[in-house]
Order: structure tokens, then C-alpha cells, then sequence
């Protein structure tokens, strides 16, 4: 994979691949709880729901979330 990146700030300080698009749930819990597995919930380990941002995604696109933005790898972040 060529991952060409550009970032005002020098604050990214890993790219980590998160395939999954929706929650792990624990089978033998009392009151049902999803472990994220999209990589971004603001409550890890814990699903917030923002695996919704994921639905849209292209299986042939690689992204990357900044806080409420999406880029593609293709893309110049600004
Ligand atoms: S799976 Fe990550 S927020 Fe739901």
C-alpha cells in the first residue's frame, strides 16, 4: 500500500486499519454491550454508534477519520 499524506500539524500518531464496520457484542452480559470494533467510538472499548459513519464506505477505499472528517487516502488533508 503507497499512502501519501499531507497534515498541517504533526499530531497523527499512528494509522491503524479497522476493517469492521459495526460492534463485537459480549454473549453473556445481563444488559446487551457492543465493544467497538471500527475504531471510533469516543467510549472505548465501548460502541457509541459511530461505526454509522462507516455504512457508506467503499470496499476498495482505504479512509482515514479526523474527528468528524473522512478522507481517502487519495486525498490531500488540509
Ligand atoms: S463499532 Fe465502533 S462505534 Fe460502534
Amino acid at each position: 500500500m503507497l499512502l501519501h499524506l499531507k497534515k498541517k500539524s504533526s499530531d497523527m500518531a499512528r494509522f491503524v486499519i479497522h476493517e469492521e464496520k459495526g460492534p463485537f457484542k459480549i454473549p453473556a452480559s445481563e444488559e446487551p454491550a457492543f465493544i467497538c470494533m471500527c475504531g471510533l467510538s469516543k467510549n472505548k472499548p465501548y460502541c457509541d454508534n459511530s461505526h454509522m459513519k462507516t455504512l457508506d464506505e467503499e470496499d476498495e477505499i482505504t479512509y482515514i477519520y479526523d474527528g468528524d472528517t473522512r478522507y481517502d487516502v487519495d486525498e490531500e488533508m488540509s
